[in-house]
């Protein structure tokens, strides 16, 4: 087991070192936020993810997990350092990594011994080469070793995804690096989680291409799905039968209103980014990107058209804002590209959402929010579903249409039965279903 210390406290550094406090290793989470650290300190948790909250005070309680703001002292009372600022993208798209080179840079300054430099944070393809040297410009090679060590982990799920990954990608250039990482993540390797142990930008790319595959799979679904209105076709037989051919797999083929989050938007945009730096424009990603910008525009037009093309002074209610159920992460979400939209053509949005509002109204203060789906819609014009939360999968239909004013309702994230939605007469729309008005 061994002293470790994470640098910055977001998702991936907040659930990386609860878990690897929990394989008993000791472990010290640093932030540049003090708020966020006293927070911590106080056993609050500053993010919604399922399971963390006893994760944390568990290890919290036996002293194998701590938060603290001193960077220097806990760079300097640890083996290995774990950096997981965020990479946010600039305005080209490229990924920013001045956080990342601040941290090396602190790194460089605490090297009072050997250890080991491990990047978690997402990061394009030799990063890991400009962290080395800003390293030996303050130390000796002997004093540390370098580790790519990317993480796969979703929001909404990722204690589970930590705990019991499909696997776990070590980048490094030593045999030495590489079975201290092994030791610090012994115990998936004595659950025979597949190791793969590689160079430091061979793994930096299985995190792009990975995330980029994904993101490329959801919006060729995407393009079915609208093909499938056209044609008559259900989509969600057409997944179906793809995915039961194991080259396919059924995973990530949910059409909708098109991927969001922290890391499918900027991740695409990075990965692009890095083709054109190399003059080998990647053509797959780029169309990926371009139509998930279309499909929220897509939505809104399927709403248009519900709605006779009288938007302006609607009122509508939009269920679901977070970019995903189960987290109250807004980042990149379907929600921020749609209700602006909406509001620019005239309409009043009524929102609900269960944990994700807060976050919301920092970027829209001016919508009207509500405690409840019901409150939501009720005497509203039409009503949007964004997020395929629990709550709205079992939504009461019968209920929704007598509080409803008009009831019309489209349905991005096809969890609404259909036959259903026409027994009660909706006018209703969805993703990649025909729909007969
Ligand atoms: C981050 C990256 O954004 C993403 O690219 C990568 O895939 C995983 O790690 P996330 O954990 O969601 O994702 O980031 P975020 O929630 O923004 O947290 C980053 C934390 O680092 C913040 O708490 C911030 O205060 C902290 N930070 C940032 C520092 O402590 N020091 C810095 O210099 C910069
Ligand atoms: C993603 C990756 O899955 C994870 O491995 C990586 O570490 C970080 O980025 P996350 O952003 O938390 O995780 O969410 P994910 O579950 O991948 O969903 C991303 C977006 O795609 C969401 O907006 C989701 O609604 C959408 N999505 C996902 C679809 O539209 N259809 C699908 O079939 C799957």
């Amino acid at each position: 087991m061994e002293k470790i210390c994470i640098i910055g406290v977001g998702y991936v550094g907040l659930v990386s070192g609860a878990g690897l406090s929990e394989f008993g290793n000791e472990v010290t989470c640093v932030d540049l936020d003090e708020e966020r650290i006293k927070q911590l300190n106080n056993g609050e948790i500053p993010i919604y993810e399922p399971g963390l909250k006893s994760l944390v005070k568990t290890n919290y309680n036996n002293k194998k997990l701590r938060f603290s703001s001193d960077i220097n002292k806990s760079i300097k009372n640890s083996k290995i350092i774990f950096i997981a600022v965020g990479t946010p993208q600039k305005k080209d798209g490229e990924a920013d990594l001045s956080y990342v080179y601040a941290v090396a840079n602190s790194i460089a300054d605490n090297l009072n011994h050997y250890k080991i430099i491990c990047t978690k944070s997402t990061v394009p393809v030799g990063s890991g080469e400009e962290i080395e040297k800003i390293l030996l410009s303050k130390n000796d090679a002997k004093l540390f070793d370098y580790v790519s060590n990317p993480e796969f982990l979703r929001e909404g799920s990722a204690v589970n995804d930590f705990m019991i990954p499909d696997r776990l990608v070590i980048g490094s250039r030593s045999n030495k690096a590489f079975s201290l990482m092994k030791n610090v993540y012994r115990p998936l390797f004595i659950n025979e989680t597949p190791i793969i142990n590689t160079s430091v930008e061979t793994a930096e790319m299985i995190k792009y291409a990975s995330n980029a595959f994904l993101a490329l799979k959801i919006s060729y679904i995407n393009e079915i799905a609208n093909l499938c209105e056209a044609v008559g076709a259900d989509v969600h037989q057409v997944a179906k039968a793809m995915g039961q051919d194991g080259r396919i797999s059924p995973k990530f083929l949910h059409p909708g209103p098109g991927f969001g989050g922290s890391c499918f938007p900027k991740d695409t945009l990075a990965l692009s980014f890095l083709g054109t730096k190399n003059k080998l424009p990647l053509k797959t990603i780029e169309a990926a990107i371009e139509v998930n910008n279309n499909q929220s525009i897509r939505m809104v037009e399927k709403l248009i058209f519900l709605l006779d093309n009288k938007i302006s002074n609607k009122k509508i209610a939009i269920l679901g804002l977070a970019f995903k159920p189960n987290t109250d992460d807004v980042r990149e979400a379907a929600s921020r590209k749609i209700i602006p939209e909406l509001i620019k053509l005239g309409a009043q949005i009524n929102a609900y959402d269960p944990v994700a509002m807060d976050n919301f109204k920092h970027h829209f203060p001016d919508i009207n929010y509500f405690n409840s789906w019901e409150d939501a819609i009720t005497g509203t014009d039409a009503c949007v579903i964004l997020t395929e939360w629990n709550e709205l999968r079992g939504i009461d239909l019968r209920k929704l249409k007598s509080l409803m004013s008009k009831p019309v309702i489209l349905d991005t994230k096809n969890i609404l039965s259909v036959s259903k939605l026409k027994n009660l007469e909706f006018k209703y729309d969805n993703v990649g279903r025909k729909i007969s008005l």
